[in-house]
């Protein structure tokens, strides 16, 4: 069963007259349960597309065309507030940078409850916390309670972007968008977290977008992946068929640029 079907999604950035075409004719789709990635180099329109998905549209920013299947439901043809339904809730978003993301001078619980407060209003107070407790503790942190009543300062960047995936699955989503969600932590930090990511997977059965332009974090996550270059998707299938017989030029050459061992101790 297709979680997301995306059909010719062409965006475009417009500024007076001019017009520049960010992701062209995109095409792909997801299955229920899967972690598909997406890989590419930087500027590719990997954010444009999750940020189209999540309904998040910069100034300037246009869909020009195209078509968003969402769990049966037109994404690009519902009212804004159907959409804003899905923000946060079914669909939701993680990204790179934890500390940006996060508010300084609020504290955890209230922050991973902020989708709860919004989307299931009929929840009390208590109820509520012991959705997020839960959540925190779906991530594997430690001592949730303690968690719970901390700031974001007082935490690792690890145990940060912990809590944000916390803040994104505290509703159930559907699909978790993770955009370069590891690409700003050291390597075993980075593990641990497609360790959890995969797990929540395997456990809950939510979809996971995972984008990275580093084409060996991909191999390690899932098992099918889109190639984007230049706004378009060059190529997609199972992360092997994409190693042994890359059939465009350009995933040859983000294959060549993965750093061997070898090179990374001898830079
Ligand atoms: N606010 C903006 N105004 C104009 N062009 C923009 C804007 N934001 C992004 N772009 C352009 O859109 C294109 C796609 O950018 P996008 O952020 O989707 O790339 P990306 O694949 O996510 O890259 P990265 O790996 O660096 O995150 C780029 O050419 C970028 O210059
Ligand atoms: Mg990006």
């Amino acid at each position: 069963m297709k979680l997301l079907e995306v059909d010719n999604l062409t965006i475009a950035f417009e500024e007076g007259r001019e017009r520049q075409i960010v992701v062209e004719h995109a095409g792909f789709s997801m299955e229920k349960g899967e972690i598909l990635g997406v890989v590419g180099e930087s500027g590719s329109g990997k954010s444009m597309v999750a940020h189209c998905l999540m309904g998040l549209y910069k100034k300037n920013e246009k869909v020009i065309d195209g078509r968003i299947l969402f769990d049966g439901q037109s994404l690009l043809a519902m009212p804004r507030e159907e959409r804003r339904r899905i923000q946060g809730n079914t669909m939701s978003i993680v990204f790179q940078e934890p500390m940006t993301s996060l508010n300084p001078v609020k504290k955890v619980g209230f922050q991973v409850e902020e989708s709860l407060s919004i989307h299931r209003k009929e929840l009390g107070k208590q109820e509520k916390k012991e959705l997020a407790l839960q959540a925190l503790r779906d991530v594997e942190l430690p001592g949730a309670e303690e968690i719970y009543e901390s700031y974001p300062h007082e935490l690792s960047g690890g145990m940060r972007q912990r809590v944000m995936i916390a803040s994104a699955i505290v509703c159930r989503p559907k699909l978790l968008i993770a955009d370069e969600a590891t690409t700003a932590l050291d390597v075993t930090i980075q593990a641990q977290i497609i360790r959890l990511l995969k797990k929540l997977n395997a456990s809950t059965g939510m979809s996971v977008l995972f984008i990275s332009h580093n084409l060996r974090v991909i191999q390690e996550i899932c098992s099918r992946a889109i190639v984007m270059w230049q706004g378009k998707v060059v190529e997609q299938g199972t992360v092997e068929e994409i190693f042994r017989h890359p059939k465009e030029d350009y995933t040859r050459r983000l294959i060549a640029a993965i750093p061997t061992r070898k090179k990374r101790r001898n830079p």
